[in-house]
């Protein structure tokens, strides 16, 4: 049985929540392998609408058990209120584990998050502020708490008590901020570990296993490739690997069991918070398709940036990542558009560029070189099969095929599970 990689190949937001939602009815685990809450799933099924941003969207389905993986940041609060939420909805939680060596999100890291975006003036990364540079930071500098340490009550407070002495030093030193009290951060997340407890197991023996046995896995991923520490527009990135390396290592998945990689990707582009964007639209059309398209953030409600497709940058994760095929989404915004536009190439004084920069002071100067596709001006919200789609639709489609390397193998033109069109 498969095993799936579910990967952003843009600036996070493409719709992930949606296709894992629908390819989870045959799944029996779900695997959420990076991020913290910064990550915002948006659902829409039978239960109602949702925004999800540490449950794995496989929750909604009674035989998928729902993994929270040893490779994302878990704020105890957030998934606590979480749960209750979906509970309140009708949805049974109880097929949730989380990973003993999931990572756990502290008061110190989110007062660090926004102590230093302040820090950074007008370099601001634009965070989320959810404490997730902090959490991971904290992670590589062996300063980390783990989900399995808030079980071990002697183990929980000796580290915390080094940890928070240590933060302590810089928050009253550095910042002339307050101190954090190690007895009342260690009652509250005691508390917290009780209320998990009941989820946290070695998650990574229990896949295994589950690979062995042949049954279906699909490996959620959070945010987008281009937001990738090492392969993304660094600095103006995450700080966990939502690439398939971030799979891999976020799960505990053997690269060798992996069957598919499939990139999400939005029929145009968006991006939160600062750093590059060739094919940013800071005019109406940006506009319009902002309004037209509800591309305000689910995790922080700010605006999105809104722009033409970048197939440079398309084809750049297309490779990194491996995709053995595209799942494209919100096809449908594009519906009342005239012409469409994608970029094909950047040029850089003067100097046609075909693969995506390292750096971002080269990429902030890089010029959008476009091919322009005529809009089908029809609604396809409610076509289910690929040949029913307008012809101009589907040359746009072929068109992103093309120039990506890779085929399609999903279109989504609509929120709902139904409103899909399976190709392959
Ligand atoms: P952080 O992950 O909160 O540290 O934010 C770092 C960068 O990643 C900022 O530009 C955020 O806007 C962006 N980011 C983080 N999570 C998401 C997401 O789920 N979707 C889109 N952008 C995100």
């Amino acid at each position: 049985m498969p095993v799936v990689v579910i990967i952003g190949g843009q600036w996070g937001d493409e719709g992930k929540g949606k296709i894992v939602d629908l390819l989870a009815e045959k799944a029996c685990y779900t695997v959420r392998f990076s991020g913290g809450d910064n990550a915002g799933h948006t659902v829409v099924n039978q239960f109602g609408e949702f925004k999800l941003h540490l449950t794995p969207s496989g929750i909604f389905h009674q035989t998928c058990t729902a993994v929270i993986g040893n490779g994302a940041a878990v704020n105890p609060a957030v998934l606590l209120r979480e749960l209750s939420e979906l509970k309140r909805s009708g949805v049974d939680t109880s097929h949730l584990l989380i990973s003993r060596r999931a990572h756990v999100i502290m008061p110190y890291h989110i007062l660090f998050d926004r102590l230093e975006e302040k820090g950074r003036g007008e370099q601001a990364i634009g965070t989320t502020q959810k404490g997730i540079g902090p959490a991971f930071a904290d992670k590589v500098a062996r300063l980390g708490i783990r989900v399995g340490d808030l079980l071990d009550h002697d183990v929980f407070y000796r580290r915390l008590k080094q940890v928070i002495e240590h933060k302590n030093t810089i928050l009253t030193k550095v910042y002339g901020a307050e101190p954090l009290s190690v007895d009342e951060v260690y009652r509250t997340y005691i508390e917290y570990g009780k209320e998990l407890e009941p989820f946290v197991q070695d998650t990574e023996v229990i896949i295994a296993d589950a690979i062995r046995a042949g049954k279906m896995v699909l490996l959620e991923g959070a945010q987008g490739s281009l937001l990738d520490p090492d392969f993304g527009t660094y600095p103006y990135v995450t700080s966990s690997s939502p690439t398939i390396g971030g799979a891999i290592l976020g799960s505990g998945i053997a690269p060798a069991a992996i069957t598919a990689c499939l990139g999400v990707f939005k029929a145009y582009a968006t991006r939160v918070g600062s750093g590059p964007m060739p094919t940013e639209l800071k005019d109406e059309t940006g506009d319009f398709i902002r309004k037209r398209a509800q591309e305000y953030g689910a995790t922080t409600g700010r605006p999105r940036r809104c722009g033409w497709f970048d197939a440079v940058a398309g084809r750049f994760t297309t490779c990194i990542n491996g995709f053995t095929g595209i799942a494209l989404t919100r096809l449908d915004v594009l519906d009342v558009l005239p012409a469409i536009k994608v970029c094909v190439a950047y040029e850089l004084q003067g100097q046609r560029l075909k693969h995506f920069p390292s750096n971002s002071e080269t990429l902030s100067r890089c010029q959008p070189v476009y091919e322009e596709f005529q809009g089908w001006l029809a609604p396809t919200s409610g076509i289910r099969r690929l040949a029913d789609l307008p012809l101009k639709a589907k040359r746009y489609v072929e068109g992103l095929e093309e120039l990506l390397g890779c085929r399609m193998d999903i279109i989504s033109v609509g929120a709902s599970r139904e409103q899909t069109i399976m190709v392959r």
